[in-house]
């Protein structure tokens, strides 16, 4: 039997109208753009605004996108996976609200949750399922709406994040494209490092911890930063040593947009040029589970059947991974 591929043959994306820029952040906290843009690379990044929009605004938005660019009836998508941390709500799940909106009516649907790592997490996952031949369309959302869970008047934070949301359509090949190799991993003693403390099980919502200002982003930045870099880096060499990938085979490095330092880090240690590393963070800063389809969405004009992408993710869990795709299709 032949083995079955799963080929990203379409991608959407959707970033909010509002541009928090740099400057407007200068009149909120005590920062600058020069400090903002030296130590993470970011100008602006957009902010969902208004009453009851939640992250599936976003989602729904991206998810239209790539049915209509790829001329698929909603009805026959058989899964949507939405990564993301900051859900509509803890129930029903955001994925079960965008599937229902676009009218993906026959699809099952759940949220994952990995943090910066959501999307790799759920595309490989996505992937799986086409892999043993149990599904043939298969949609993959990570998206965030951050704005919503940063405390803007902590510097150390609010300067970082973004709302934003991107997707792929997976579906499957014979042929040697798709996704070909991913390395995920996990450790829970990174939570101490970066966790928002309210508004789960363990310490449910209340007055006190609202007061305490618990339903925030919770960040130790250089701790992180730490991580971070040896990990990402560690993740992304996996892949390509175990698939002997040379540099010079590689088109595109598709890394997690959380700070350009990082980014340049890991791209040095895989011995990758900056021409050749996909790179949005200046615009849209760090949109989470979103950064990496958004990456796919602004850059996909540029890819050429055949490319080589190395997608490299590192998180809140701690969680970080890599995947080694194969881009299947060119443009038009
Ligand atoms: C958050 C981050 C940008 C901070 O950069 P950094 O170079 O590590 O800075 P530090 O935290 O060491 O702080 C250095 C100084 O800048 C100050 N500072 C922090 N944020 C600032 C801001 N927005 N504007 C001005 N100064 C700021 C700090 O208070 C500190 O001042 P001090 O030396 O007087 O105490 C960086 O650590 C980072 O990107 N971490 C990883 C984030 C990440 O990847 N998160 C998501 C997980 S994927």
């Amino acid at each position: 039997m032949q083995k079955i591929r799963a080929a990203i043959t379409g991608v959407g994306g959707y970033v909010p109208e509002y541009v928090l820029t740099n400057r407007e952040l200068e009149t909120m906290v005590d920062t600058s753009d020069e400090w903002i843009t030296t130590r993470t690379g970011i100008k602006e990044r957009r902010i969902l605004k208004g009453e009851n929009q939640g992250v599936s605004v976003l989602g729904i938005e991206a998810v239209k996108e790539v049915l209509k660019k790829t001329n698929t009836d909603p009805a026959e998508i058989d899964l949507l996976i939405f990564a993301t941390v900051t859900a509509d709500m803890t129930f029903p799940a955001t994925a079960n609200i965008v599937a229902s909106a676009v009218g993906a009516v026959n699809a099952f649907s759940y949220d994952l949750g990995a943090a910066c790592s959501g999307f790799v997490y759920a595309l490989a996952t996505g992937a799986s399922f086409i892999q043993s031949g149990m599904y043939k369309k298969v949609i993959v959302v990570g998206g965030d709406k951050m704005s919503a869970i940063l405390d803007y008047s902590d510097r150390t934070t609010c300067i970082i994040f973004g709302d934003g949301a991107g997707c792929v359509l997976l579906e499957p090949t014979t042929e040697e494209y798709g996704v070909m190799d991913t390395e995920l991993k996990s450790d829970g003693n990174g939570e101490k490092y970066l966790h928002m403390k309210a508004g789960g099980s363990r310490i449910p919502a209340s007055h006190e911890t609202v007061d305490k200002k618990l339903h925030f982003v919770y960040q130790e930045g250089s701790a992180v930063f730490k991580f971070a870099v040896t990990n990402m880096a560690d993740v992304a060499a996996q892949i390509v040593e175990r698939n002997k990938l040379k540099s010079d085979e590689i088109t595109w490095l598709v890394p997690h947009q959380a700070n350009k330092r990082i980014i340049d880090a890991t791209a040095s240690r895989m011995g990758i040029t900056e021409d050749k590393v996909m790179m949005n963070i200046e615009r849209y800063g760090n949109t989470t589970s979103g950064t990496i389809p958004l990456l796919l969405w602004d850059y996909e004009k540029q890819l050429k059947k055949g490319d080589n992408l190395v997608l490299a993710a590192f998180g809140g869990g701690f969680t970080w991974g890599a995947v080694w795709v194969k881009w299947a299709y060119d443009t038009k």
